[in-house]
């Protein structure tokens, strides 16, 4: 397929609550330790979402910032994707209820589930438009509160969420520009789909007494389960990517991963073989935001300096499904 246009990122923006629990708060909470948490994850803070606050109210904070930073307004936008496991309401879609909270209608608005990959797919599905010159703007927002689906009394999975949202604009690059989308490579294993899940509130399981009582409207995760699969589908699509574009690993500027353990983080960059210092790292201070943990360290990393125009950055994540993709950019 030859492309009309090629995509660039034109805008970032992100947004996290303003409540702070960190790992000594959560000491009080279940049985677990700072020193567990953090030797274990990597992780110490996360943000965690107001009572009144919905995943479209952190979407749309993040997004103001994006488009702001693309020096563009809400009506030049044509498709809003969002990348979530924790939207407003099962249904409508949130890219419907951020769309109207943005002012604007009359063009594609709608979610995706991919679990913490979410953003990766809805980037590819973004870059597909804009190649095609079918769109020019499309905004796509990873956004999360699991905190609102959380079993507060489960050690296993309550230390290791975040809250938050990170948006961007993914538009339609002019022919002199040197940033564009290069690659992206998306994948999914749905024969582990039970060691990542919230059971309840759809059709296989309707929400009743019982499922409250049992917790089954909470996230479910056999984390040392999902631990290898992690590294290796993430390995796998970085190495995809870079082979299919001669690239050696040596050239790429930025790795930014999923945020959702140091120690997988470590033992990818060491796979790999990237140098430490190319690795984004932020997990300290948001934890596992799911969707939204590639577009908050890309956004965090642009506006700290790290990530420059031309810069070559390969990001990748994996999640519920099982899913796992990765996107090469210049940025
Ligand atoms: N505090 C203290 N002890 C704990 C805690 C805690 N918070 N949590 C678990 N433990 C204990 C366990 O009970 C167990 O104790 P035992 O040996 O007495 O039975 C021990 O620590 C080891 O438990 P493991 O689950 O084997 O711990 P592990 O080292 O694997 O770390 C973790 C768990 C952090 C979940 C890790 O496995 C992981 O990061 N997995 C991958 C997660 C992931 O990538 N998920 C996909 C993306 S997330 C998404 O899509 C939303």
């Amino acid at each position: 397929m030859i492309n009309k246009y090629n995509a660039k990122i034109s805008g970032t923006g992100m947004y996290v609550p303003t409540k702070i629990l960190n790992n000594y708060d959560l000491e009080k909470i279940v049985d677990t330790s700072d020193e567990w948490i953090r030797t274990r994850t990597g992780m110490f803070e996360r943000h965690i979402a107001a009572e009144n606050q919905a995943v479209s109210d952190l979407a749309y904070e993040a997004t103001l910032k994006a488009l702001e930073a693309a020096d563009l307004r809400a009506r030049d936008l044509d498709m809003i994707i969002i990348a979530s496991v924790s939207n407003d309401h099962a249904f409508p879609s949130t890219g419907c209820i951020l769309q109207k909270m943005l002012g604007i209608k009359n063009f594609p608005a709608f979610d995706i589930s991919a679990g913490c990959t979410g953003w990766i797919y809805g980037a590819n599905i973004a870059k597909l438009y804009i190649e095609n010159g079918i769109y020019k703007n499309i905004l796509l927002v990873g956004v999360e509160i699991l905190s609102k689906i959380t079993n507060w009394k489960d050690r296993n999975t309550c230390v290791l969420f975040g809250d938050g949202a990170g948006a961007t604009i993914i538009s339609r690059a002019s022919s002199s520009d040197i940033s564009q989308f290069i690659d992206s490579e998306l994948s999914a294993d749905g024969s582990n789909y039970e060691l990542l899940i919230q059971a309840a509130g759809g059709s296989r399981m309707p929400a009743s007494q019982q499922t409250i009582k049992d917790n089954k409207h909470t996230v479910y995760m056999e984390g040392n389960k999902i631990f290898k699969l992690a590294i290796r589908s993430m390995y796998t699509a970085c190495h995809t990517v870079l082979k299919r574009n001669n690239l050696d690993i040596h050239s790429i500027d930025w790795l930014i991963t999923h945020q959702a353990n140091m120690r997988i983080i470590d033992a990818l960059g060491k796979k790999l073989r990237i140098e430490d210092d190319k690795v984004i790292v932020n997990i300290d201070k948001y934890a596992n935001t799911s969707a939204a943990t590639i577009p908050i360290a890309l956004d965090e990393s642009i506006r700290n300096g790290k990530i420059r125009h031309g810069d070559l950055v390969l990001m990748t994540s994996f999640g519920a499904g099982l899913t796992s993709g990765s996107l090469l950019i210049r940025y």
